[in-house]
């Protein structure tokens, strides 16, 4: 491997013109435009709005939208390649990205009702706003069902109360679906999904977490008092919500597996070089036999982990079932990224311990991938019900 860019070299996975083009145009954007500022945009936890706009302007918000919504009618196979070059140098940026194009615009075009579509996804998948998808609970994480936000059916209206808490997007975007209990005896079929608009009454945004890593990306809870959601707002059938909630994690996870491959990718392109730059004992500390151990090892599993990200956004494609290929992806990719970045700051040494290195805050982004949108050990449940299904 001369370069410092892996890409699958090699295997002939069909990457068209196009695919390339939508890589090398996210790698320059992540270069020119993500890189400058990123150290201090970290550390002030500040949400990146200009960068964000330009996802936007340049289509990254909206990928795989038909273009009757103002999408770019891409690929799950440019979304991933699009996500892998962002992440490489801004998670913060590409977690952004995600929530927005796999969670929320997948999700309303999937099951939106065409009025929905024309209300809400053809602002979001131009940027014009982003949105938030609202899970998890105070004491509902993995154990999703649990869903202690009540959608109360009043007719014309639901009634919403709850709290969502750690949302991404939570300040920033412009509308949230909300998954809330309607039917508690109905149990997860008595679960809907609401697109509720910032600005309704009783819709505030919550306590802004401090966190260990993607730290530019905003993350609240969201807080619900006696909000009414017109009955149109609802997506799909009565009771759907859990269904929409499940079947848009499993594309949402190719996304995740994505910014983890990234994240890794990232690592390993900025260990190798500093590796040929670096001198100790009179040569390279590539010439050590204990680094290029760590880089050959590095760049096996981030190629293994490109594998299942590709195959997982290629059956996507294909209309092929993907539930167990995405979880797969997630998982794996998410310890790579984990264990590749910690190698990372390793073969810096104490310069990887400093923030101008960047290295350590890939190392504090990756351990996210390996939580949100289902912890490892849910996408091993996941992968595990596959086995037997
Ligand atoms: N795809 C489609 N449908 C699914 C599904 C999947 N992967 N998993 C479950 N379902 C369906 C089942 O078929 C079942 O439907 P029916 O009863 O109609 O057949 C229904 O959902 C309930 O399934 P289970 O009985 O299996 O439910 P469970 O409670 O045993 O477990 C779970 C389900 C897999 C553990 C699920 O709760 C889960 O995935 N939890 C993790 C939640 C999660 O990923 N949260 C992330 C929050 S979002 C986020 O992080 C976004 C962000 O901001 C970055």
């Amino acid at each position: 491997m001369s370069t410092a860019t892996l890409e699958l070299q090699g295997l002939n996975f069909n990457l068209s013109e196009e695919h390339l083009a939508v890589q090398e145009a996210a790698r320059d954007f992540a270069q020119n435009e993500l890189l400058p500022g990123i150290v201090e945009r970290d550390n002030e936890a500040r949400f990146p709005t200009e960068q964000v706009k330009r996802m936007g302007e340049l289509g990254f918000l909206g990928m795989m939208v038909s273009p009757d919504y103002g999408g770019g009618g891409m690929d799950t196979v440019s979304y991933v390649l699009a996500m892998e070059e962002i992440s490489k140098v801004d998670a913060s940026c590409s977690v952004i990205m995600s929530v927005n194009n796999s969670l929320v615009c997948w999700g309303l075009e999937a099951y939106g009702s065409e009025a929905q579509k024309q209300k809400y996804l053809t602002k979001l998948a131009s940027g014009e706003m982003i949105g938030a998808f609202c899970l998890s609970e105070p004491e509902a994480g993995s154990d999703a069902t649990s869903q202690q936000t009540t959608a109360e059916d009043k007719g014309d209206y639901y009634l919403l109360n709850g709290t969502k808490n750690w949302i991404t997007n939570g300040n920033s975007s412009g509308v949230a679906l909300v998954i809330a209990q309607t039917d508690r005896e109905k149990k997860h079929r008595g679960i809907n999904c609401l697109i509720v608009e910032k600005g309704l009454t009783g819709f505030t945004v919550g306590k802004k977490e401090d966190k260990m890593g993607i730290r530019a990306s905003d993350t609240h809870s969201l807080l619900f008092t006696d909000v009414q959601v017109p009955k149109e707002n609802r997506i799909g059938e009565d009771g759907f919500g859990f269904k929409f909630a499940m079947s848009t994690l499993n594309g949402g996870r190719i996304g995740i597996a994505a910014q983890a491959l990234g994240i890794a990718a990232g690592a390993y392109e900025l260990s190798l070089k500093y590796a040929q730059e670096r001198k100790a004992f009179g040569k390279q500390i590539f010439d050590h036999q204990a680094i290029q151990f760590k880089l050959a090892e590095m760049a096996t599993r981030i190629e293994a982990a490109r594998l299942l990200v590709y195959k997982a956004a290629r059956l996507k494609d294909e209309h092929k079932d993907y539930v167990q290929a995405a979880a797969m992806a997630k998982l794996y990719a998410s310890d790579v990224a984990m264990w590749a970045t910690t190698e990372a700051v390793q073969i810096h040494g104490g310069y990887g311990y400093v923030k101008e290195f960047h290295v350590e805050r890939l190392m504090r982004d990756a351990k996210i991938t390996q939580i949100y949108e289902g912890t490892s050990e849910i996408q091993k449940l996941v992968i595990a019900r596959e086995l037997i299904r």
